[in-house]
């Protein structure tokens, strides 16, 4: 189980939603079931609408990630990933503070999801 925290300033206040473990549901996904509105158009890592920016609430819990290909150049693209941040990734498995949410697959981690509200503008 993990809480995922929503937080933007379209929102009243931030929301806490519990997501299962070892599910496969992208962060978009558990956004739409919970009516909270990041913006969306392709769900396939193509558009970066559904950029957010995410900080893990016990940060040396990060887990492992696989950043697919797609995401990285995509976050490359927008200048939202450093060098560091892609070696960490590559050689660490570590996540970059940018993400795709439609590309995020939610873990057992405790995560904070900030977005603005505009299509890409986490
Ligand atoms: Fe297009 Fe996520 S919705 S990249």
């Amino acid at each position: 189980m993990a809480n995922i925290t929503f937080t933007s300033p379209i929102m009243h206040g931030p929301k806490t939603v519990y997501a299962v473990a070892g599910d496969t549901k992208t962060i978009l996904a558990v956004a739409e079931e919970h009516r909270i509105p990041i913006p969306f158009e392709c769900k396939d890592g193509n558009c970066a609408s559904c950029l957010i920016e995410v900080t893990y609430d016990e940060p040396s819990m990060r887990k492992g990630i696989t950043l697919t290909e797609k995401e990285k150049a995509k976050l490359r693209e927008l200048g939202k990933i450093s060098s560091k941040e892609i070696e960490d990734a590559e050689v660490l498995d570590l996540p970059p503070r940018y993400r795709l949410a439609c590309q995020f697959i939610a873990r057992d981690e405790d995560v904070t999801v900030a977005f603005t509200g505009e299509p890409g503008g986490a």
